[in-house]
C-alpha cells in the first residue's frame, strides 16, 4: 500500500477506503474491548486516531500493551469519525509494533515546561509545539525564497568561513585546525596564524552581507539565507550563537526603496505562512499567544510607521515611562524602547531611520548632517528589532575615513573597497534575523523554542 502522510489523509475528499498510519503514538486509551490510539507523523498538528478491538490483528498481543511513544504502523479503513475534532479515523485491521517506547519515555500527555522540553531537544520535534514550530519554520524559509524570486532577485550562497568581519564589532568565533597542544608560535612566542589551515585567522560570519555587495554590483538583485554566528555572551530570549540570516542586497537604491523592500517582503511572509499553516497557526493562538494571528494579520494590512531616530529618542523622553536603561541621542534603543514603542505608542511595526554613525556599523552611508547614517531598524511588538539594514557607504573616501576611525585595517577591506573603485553605486541591503521572525508568528517567548538546536551560551548538546 502506498505511503500516505496524515496530512494527506485528512485532505482525502470522503471517507471510506483502505488506509495505512505509521508514526509515533501521543496517546493511548484503553477501554473494554477497545482502543484508541492517537497517532502522529508529523505531517500536520492533528493527529490520527486508531481504533482497535478484538477483530483487530494483534489486538492482544501488540495494541493493549502499547504506551506512548511507541512506534506502530496500522493498517485499516478510513471512516467517519464520531468523535469532535477529527473528521477521520482509521478503523484497524491490523497493528504493528514498529519501535517500542519504554515506560520511561520522557513525554507525556501532559503538558511539559519549554524549559524542561529543551534538555530533551532530541524528543522535543514530538510535541505539539515543537511540531508546530518545525512547520512553520518550514513555511516561513519557502515563502521567503517565493517573495524574492517572485521580486526577480537571485539566491547567491555567501560563505559560512570568514577572513573579515562583517560588522567589525569583534565577536567571532574562530576557525582553526592548529593542534591545542604545542601549536606553532611565531619569534613573539604568539600562536602562528600563518601557519593555520588558510594561512591567516579565520572565523565563522557573523552576516553575508560583504559578499552579497558583490553579487549586488553584478546581479543587481541577490539575497542570502543562511546560518550566522555571533560569539556575544547574551544570555537573552532573543539572542542565538548561531541563527540564520536573510540579507537581501540591492544596487541603485536607497533607504527608503530598503524600508519599502521590508515592508513588502514582511507582508508577504506573513501572508503565505497564515495561509500555509491554518491549523499550526490556531494553535499558536489558542495555546501560546492570544493575539498571535491578529498581529500579523495588523501587519499585513496596516502600513509600517517610519521615524527618524532623533524624533525616537524625544518621543521616549517624553514618554513618561520608567525604563530600566537611559535614553539620549548615541545610546542605543534597547528592548524596552523597542517594543513600547512599537506596541504602546504607535501599534503598528515602526522603522527607526537615521541612525547616530557613533552605533552603527562602518559601511553605512553617512548623512549630510555628518552625525547619523542612513541605517534602519524595523522593530515590530513582542521581539522588537526584527531587521536591521542600510543604505551603504558607496564613496570611497568616506568609507575608508570610516574603517579607519572605528579603528578598523582598511587594507583587511581591500575587496570591499575595491567595490567602490570599479562602478560603485548606491546600494542598500537589510538582515532580517530568521529566529525573531519564528519568534514573531509563533508568539514563542523565548528564540531558544524556535530554533530546532538551539546554540546560546553553555547550550551544544543536541
Ligand atoms: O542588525 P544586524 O546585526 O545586522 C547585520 O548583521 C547586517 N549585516 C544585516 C544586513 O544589512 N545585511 O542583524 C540583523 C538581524 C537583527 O535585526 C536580528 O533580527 C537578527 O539579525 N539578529 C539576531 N538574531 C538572533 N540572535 C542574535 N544574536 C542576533 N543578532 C542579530
Ligand atoms: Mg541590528
Amino acid at each position: 500500500m502506498a505511503n500516505e502522510s496524515i496530512r494527506n489523509m485528512l485532505d482525502r475528499p470522503e471517507a471510506g477506503g483502505p488506509g495505512v498510519v505509521q508514526g509515533w503514538l501521543r496517546s493511548v486509551r484503553h477501554g473494554k474491548g477497545v482502543s484508541f490510539l492517537d497517532v502522529s507523523d508529523g505531517s500536520c498538528l492533528a493527529g490520527m486516531q486508531v481504533v482497535a478491538d478484538p477483530g483487530t490483528e494483534g489486538f492482544e498481543s501488540v495494541v493493549r500493551g502499547l504506551g506512548t511513544g511507541s512506534a506502530i504502523r496500522a493498517e485499516g479503513e478510513v471512516v467517519e469519525s464520531p468523535g469532535k475534532g477529527q473528521r477521520y479515523e482509521l478503523h484497524a485491521s491490523r497493528v504493528v509494533l514498529v519501535g517500542e517506547a519504554g515506560a520511561d519515555y520522557p513525554l507525556q500527555k501532559k503538558r511539559h515546561g519549554f524549559e524542561f522540553l529543551r534538555s530533551i531537544a532530541h524528543l522535543r520535534p514530538r510535541t505539539n509545539t515543537l511540531g508546530a514550530v518545525l512547520r512553520v519554520r518550514n513555511a516561513a524559509s519557502m515563502a521567503i525564497h517565493d517573495f524574492f524570486q517572485r521580486e526577480g532577485f537571485f539566491y547567491l550562497h555567501t560563505p559560512i568561513i570568514t577572513a573579515s568581519d562583517a560588522e567589525g564589532a569583534g565577536e567571532m568565533f574562530r576557525v582553526t585546525t592548529l593542534p591545542e597542544e604545542d601549536p606553532p608560535r611565531d619569534a613573539e612566542g604568539r600562536v602562528d596564524p600563518s601557519r593555520d589551515f588558510f594561512g591567516r585567522p579565520t572565523f565563522l560570519t557573523v552576516s553575508g552581507q560583504l559578499e552579497a555587495e558583490i553579487g549586488a554590483l553584478a546581479l543587481s538583485r541577490v539575497y542570502t539565507f543562511g546560518p550566522t554566528f555571533r560569539a556575544e555572551n547574551s544570555n537573552t530570549a532573543r539572542h542565538l550563537a548561531e541563527f540564520w540570516m536573510v540579507e537581501p542586497e540591492v544596487a541603485f537604491c536607497d533607504l527608503g526603496g530598503l524600508a519599502d523592500l521590508a515592508e513588502r517582503f514582511l507582508k508577504s511572509v506573513f501572508g503565505d505562512v497564515l495561509d500555509r499553516c491554518e491549523d499550526d497557526m490556531a494553535f499558536f493562538e489558542k495555546r501560546i499567544e492570544s493575539e498571535a494571528i491578529t498581529r500579523m494579520k495588523r501587519v499585513i494590512e496596516e502600513p509600517f510607521e517610519r521615524i527618524p531616530y532623533r524624533e525616537v529618542v524625544s518621543i521616549l523622553e517624553k514618554s513618561g515611562q520608567d525604563f530600566d536603561f537611559p535614553v539620549g541621542f548615541g545610546l542605543d534603543l534597547q528592548s524596552e524602547h523597542e517594543r513600547w514603542l512599537t506596541e504602546q505608542h504607535v501599534g503598528r511595526p515602526v522603522v527607526v531611520t537615521d541612525w547616530p554613525a557613533s552605533i552603527k556599523a562602518f559601511y553605512m552611508y553617512r548623512n549630510d548632517d555628518d552625525e547619523t547614517v542612513a541605517a534602519m531598524d524595523v522593530l515590530v511588538g513582542g521581539v522588537g528589532e526584527i531587521i536591521g539594514g542600510s543604505q551603504r557607504e558607496h564613496r570611497l573616501p568616506i568609507l575608508e575615513e570610516t574603517i579607519r576611525a572605528q579603528g578598523l585595517e582598511p587594507d583587511a577591506y581591500w575587496w570591499y573597497l575595491d567595490l567602490r573603485r570599479f562602478g560603485s553605486v548606491p546600494h542598500a541591503g537589510f538582515g532580517l534575523g530568521f529566529e525573531r521572525l519564528v519568534q514573531f508568528m509563533t508568539g514563542m517567548a523565548n528564540i531558544r523554542d524556535v530554533a530546532p538546536f538551539p546554540r546560546a551560551p553553555g547550550l551544544v548538546e543536541f
